[in-house]
């Protein structure tokens, strides 16, 4: 029965107290729909304003790279330490269990191999295969400077343009050719194209020095490329540099899974990205898991 009493009584309306209009945590992102704020809420932990992504989506052109022969037994117990997991569709649906409740950034750009010339790459997923299976984001690699430039730059805004219809953020991943510069100069390029063409956030490469104009010239969150296995004392200084030159966190693969102990790094990752640990501290804390793994 209606209460009808309840509605004449009731007096909690709180006048004097304006209703809260929170800002999004997020740069650039306070124009974005709810579904999509509510998407990059469950990516980057709104405490810290960062994310520890895991890259594992390697397998899309590359085929079973080392430490990801077996994603069941090498990458499962990783998992419980990722904000988010980076993969494809195919990995997501036979591997990963359905209750994993952490957040999923698909990976939808594909169609080539190491074969062959990368930069060549479509779009490989369809919009409806990523709302069916809830993901997050979507990952699209952009070439720039690379033979097939224009094409990926399509790719993305084709993604931005169907994602922004349902509530989809899309990760624009800088992709650099073995020839090319890795510079502050080719970053800012690649970063701002997609930022000014519709990506919701970006992930790049690490550079020693003008990392911190790459990040201040894109309006939008960048993630910090791992790349290839360095040290993990190097990769953990590295992590520390990024998010304190404006990186909101770090997308890693094999600098995580190609690890001595990749449970002790992941570890001693979100030490550094979400508790602005140092990376000395963190590194003392990868080799105190890793020592309690083999103890
Ligand atoms: C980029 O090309 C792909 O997304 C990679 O598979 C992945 O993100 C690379 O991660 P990492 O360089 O940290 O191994």
């Amino acid at each position: 029965m209606a209460d009808m009493d309840g509605l004449k009584e009731a007096k909690q309306f709180y006048t004097d107290v304006p209703q809260k209009t929170e800002g999004f945590f997020l740069k650039g992102s306070n124009s974005l729909d709810w579904g999509m704020k509510n998407r990059l809420a469950r990516i980057f932990n709104p405490k810290s304003g960062r994310t520890v992504m895991l890259a594992i989506d390697h397998g899309y052109f590359q085929g079973p790279t080392t430490g990801l022969e077996r994603i069941d037994l090498n990458i499962l117990p990783l998992t419980p330490y990722a904000d988010t997991l980076m993969l494809t569709r195919g990995i997501l649906r036979s591997i990963v269990p359905p209750s994993f409740s952490r957040s999923i950034v698909l990976r939808v750009s594909g169609g080539t191999s190491i074969l062959k010339e990368l930069s060549n790459e479509e779009i490989a997923v369809d919009i409806e295969d990523s709302l069916r299976l809830n993901v997050c984001a979507m990952a699209v690699q952009v070439f720039i400077g690379g033979e097939f430039e224009k094409e990926s730059i399509i790719n993305m805004t084709k993604m931005v343009d169907i994602g922004t219809r349902y509530g989809i953020p899309t990760l624009a991943v800088t992709a650099v050719g073995r020839d090319m510069a890795r510079d502050a100069r080719y970053f800012r390029l690649a970063t701002r194209i997609c930022a000014e063409l519709g990506a919701h956030y970006v992930k790049t490469y690490y550079i020693d020095e003008g990392f911190e104009t790459v990040c201040a010239a894109c309006p939008v969150p960048i993630v910090m490329a791992g790349g290839k296995k360095q040290p993990a004392a190097d990769a953990l200084k590295m992590a520390y540099n990024a998010v304190q030159q404006g990186a909101s966190g770090v997308d890693m693969g094999r600098n995580i899974f190609q690890a001595a102990s990749p449970v002790a790094m992941i570890q001693a990752v979100r030490a550094v990205v979400h508790d602005n640990e140092t990376p000395e501290k963190a590194f003392d804390l990868y080799n105190t898991l890793k020592n309690q793994e083999v103890g």
